[in-house]
């Protein structure tokens, strides 16, 4: 491994090189490896630091945000120093004005922007807002509480604060704590600052994927990741730390989404001569107005969830521009000096992930959502903390390891959902307890299995053949059947179909899952996962190298739910699009790269013997034939090659794709398949549920058929009756 070093971050933006310049300061060797410094989100922030006016619901949100801006003062003096750079750190104090609900336009003379009284840091301009807001001390729509850190101003006092707000404004909040940073700037000194500390800063170097060491998953002991796999090759340190903005989810399976945010900045008329338009940050419902030092405006944000799509759109800058010349009209008259668009990287609780991961080695700083900028200097010294294994943190309430519990990834493990409860069988199926529960109840389904199936026999009967449980990968499992999560109707539907068909293996779509999919959202809730082993499977990709990225995504997802040993990987690589035919060529490359980190490689294919073969010796866990292609419901096509399978193969032969009915189960089955995989037929039959049952018992007869051993088939009748020992005249 051509690269080593204590400590690798993975992500250049703010945070990754405030953590990384924190922990050279406390004596770590670190490097940070970055993919595109432009792309970050550091770039295209306002630079707000407002933990009052951005009002947060969460207690530690409010706490973590108040800590950090009480840190930036210092934080920003000590990289000023090690840079040389200023990083616009100016605690201007933030302005939210309020608008009367009605009648808001009847101001038609745009106010002059001309240079209010205090220009000096909000320090020194507290006072006389102070003083303003103590002539109108109350709000006069009624509020009767002020919000954190806040005081009421009157419209009056407003206009005093700021020239050139609206005439239609009422009042509004003055948050005299809060304040903003020129990000740019700061983002410049900070990496100056990191390589004046000692940092190594590498420029262009994607990660495209974290390898864990292998073996780790069966023996129960603690998960290390083994090397960072990049676009220069492996990397390979003492520890990690995972810093990647809106990108997280290439890497890791928590859930982190691009939330884009469009922004445009304006700049002085030429011959402006009244100094700064605007001293304070304005805050406004759909808008926030951030004036420079330098006089450029910068304005924001929009805040839209369409993932990466790039680029300005007239509607969102057309409601920027509006909601700013609604708030502060002298602007319309400003000149556009440039627009840009930026991901934050938003979780769930619209919190971020902060602290350890499920690898000793790997740590979280991600999902920082709207608050990048602000939590950087906190986020450095818990990571830093939390990293080195002592605290700096003073507190005189909470620890830092408490300070963080509340950021942690473990927030979003599911927590399983009760089985089914009822299902819409038809009575006449056989199920034990049905038929002993009153009808007002609901039923309770069982598993079928050979079991079961043993079970429903007179005690009289001839002994059943025994059968040994279905093992994969050392992992035995009572059901030879294992379905899938996609085209069903609905979630319930298919937590029932699920529960009907007795499967304890169900197999999830990664990319549809990680990219929320529709029909997907939700769906790795949606399932009991103490209860059914999760195949994680790499539907969608093309190329073996795709595939290898997606099974350690689905890796990550199945330990996020609860499977912390769960190594399984059903490997689809797929390039054809009509026929949905696996790539060979592909597969085998994938599956010897899977088996050598360490997975249980289930890899779909042809019915290819000799590929199932090289599988097999290439360590694979199983086989997967396909009977036809997927979803086409044309039952088993291969059988030949299919019996040849089953027959050289000493790993289990999982029948997979193209079974349309109970039959064709059965079918596949009594031909020696060890198990089967059913999804379209179950999913989209009228009733799901009853298909789901129909194709556990049609398995278990299948099963059991193999078992018992068909008779020959022959060119002759053979009379049913025999005819020795008859009577004859
Ligand atoms: N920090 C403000 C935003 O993300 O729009």
């Amino acid at each position: 491994m051509p690269f080593t070093d204590d400590i690798l971050i993975i992500g250049g933006g703010i945070v990754g090189l405030a953590i990384a310049t924190e922990l050279k300061l406390r004596g770590a060797s670190v490097t940070v490896l970055s993919r595109d410094f432009e792309q970050a989100a550091t770039h295209a922030a306002a630079g707000m630091l407002a933990p009052h006016a951005e009002a947060f619901a969460s207690g530690a949100m409010q706490d973590i945000c108040l800590r950090s801006r009480a840190l930036y003062g210092d934080w920003v003096a000590k990289l000023e120093d090690l840079s040389g750079e200023s990083a616009g750190y100016w605690p201007c104090g933030i302005l939210a004005p309020t608008f009367a609900p009605v009648d808001e336009n009847s101001d038609s003379s745009p106010p002059h922007l001309t240079n209010a009284p205090h220009q000096s840091p909000a320090s020194s301009s507290f006072k006389s807002l102070d003083a303003l807001q103590r002539s109108t001390p109350t709000p006069p729509n009624g509020a009767a509480t002020s919000p954190a850190g806040a005081l009421w101003l009157s419209a009056e006092a407003m206009h005093q604060a700021q020239s050139g707000l609206s005439h239609a404004i009422t009042g509004g909040w003055w948050y005299p704590e809060d304040g903003q940073v020129d990000n740019r700037a700061l983002a410049i000194a900070l990496r100056a600052a990191a390589r004046a500390a000692g940092v190594v800063i590498r420029e262009g170097v994607a990660v495209t994927g974290l390898e864990q060491q292998s073996g780790a998953f069966n023996s129960g002991s603690s998960q290390k990741i083994a090397c960072l796999k990049t676009s220069e090759g492996d990397w390979q340190a003492d520890h990690y730390v995972l810093a990647t903005g809106a990108w997280t989810s290439d890497l890791l399976p928590i859930p982190v989404t691009p939330r884009k945010g469009q922004m445009l900045s304006l700049t002085m008329p030429p011959g402006y001569a009244h100094g700064l338009p605007l001293q304070r940050v304005l805050f406004g419902d759909d808008v926030y107005i951030v004036p420079r030092r330098d006089g450029r405006i910068v304005i924001g944000a929009t805040s839209e969830a369409v993932g990466f799509i790039p680029g300005n759109t007239p509607a969102g800058l057309g409601a920027l521009l509006q909601a700013t010349i609604r708030l502060c009209p002298g602007l319309a008259e400003f000149p556009i000096q440039e627009r840009w668009w930026g991901f934050r990287p938003a979780t769930p609780d619209e919190l971020p992930i902060l602290g350890s991961s499920l690898c000793d080695n790997l740590s979280l700083a991600v999902g920082h959502h709207r608050n990048g900028i602000l939590l950087a200097p906190i986020t450095a010294q818990l990571l830093a903390d939390q990293v080195l294994g002592h605290s700096t943190v003073p507190s005189e309430r909470e620890s830092p390891e408490a300070l963080l519990s509340a950021f942690s990834w473990r927030r979003f493990v599911h927590s399983p959902v009760p089985p089914a409860a009822a299902a819409s069988i038809p009575q006449f199926l056989p199920s034990r307890s049905s038929s002993s529960t009153p009808s007002s109840t609901p039923t309770m389904l069982h598993y079928p299995t050979l079991v079961d199936a043993v079970q429903f026999t007179e005690s009289s009967a001839p002994a059943l053949p025994e059968d040994a449980p279905l093992t994969i990968a050392g992992r035995t499992f009572r059901s030879r059947l294992m379905t899938g999560t996609g085209k069903y109707p609905d979630f319930d539907t298919m937590r029932q179909s699920v529960s009907a068909s007795g499967c304890e293996i169900v197999t999830v779509a990664v990319r549809r899952v990680q990219t929320k999919a529709p029909g997907h959202e939700g769906l790795a809730e949606a399932l009991d996962w103490s209860k059914i082993w999760m195949l994680p499977n790499t539907a969608g990709c093309k190329t073996a190298e795709e595939a290898v990225r997606v099974a350690r995504l689905g890796r990550e997802m199945a330990k996020l739910l609860g499977q912390e040993n769960n190594n399984f990987v059903k490997l689809e690589v797929i390039p054809d699009a009509k026929y949905l035919l696996p790539d060979p060529i592909g597969t085998l490359q994938a599956a010897e790269q899977l088996v050598k980190e360490g997975f249980a490689v289930l890899p779909y294919i042809n019915a290819d013997p000799l590929l199932a073969k090289r599988l097999e010796e290439a360590g694979c866990a199983t086989v997967m034939p396909l009977g036809s292609p997927i979803g086409s419901g044309q039952g088993i096509q291969n059988e030949a090659n299919i019996r040849i399978i089953v027959e050289t193969s000493k790993v289990p032969v999982v029948v997979d794709a193209g079974i349309g009915s109970p039959s064709e189960a059965a079918h596949a089955m009594e031909l020696g398949a060890s198990a089967l995989l059913i999804n379209t037929a179950i999913a989209q039959a009228k009733n799901p549920v009853a298909m789901g049952r129909a194709m556990g018992l049609a398995t278990v007869a299948g099963r059991l058929a193999y078992l018992a051993g068909r008779i020959p088939i022959q060119n002759m009748a053979s009379a049913s009756s025999p005819l020795t020992g008859t009577i004859t005249s």
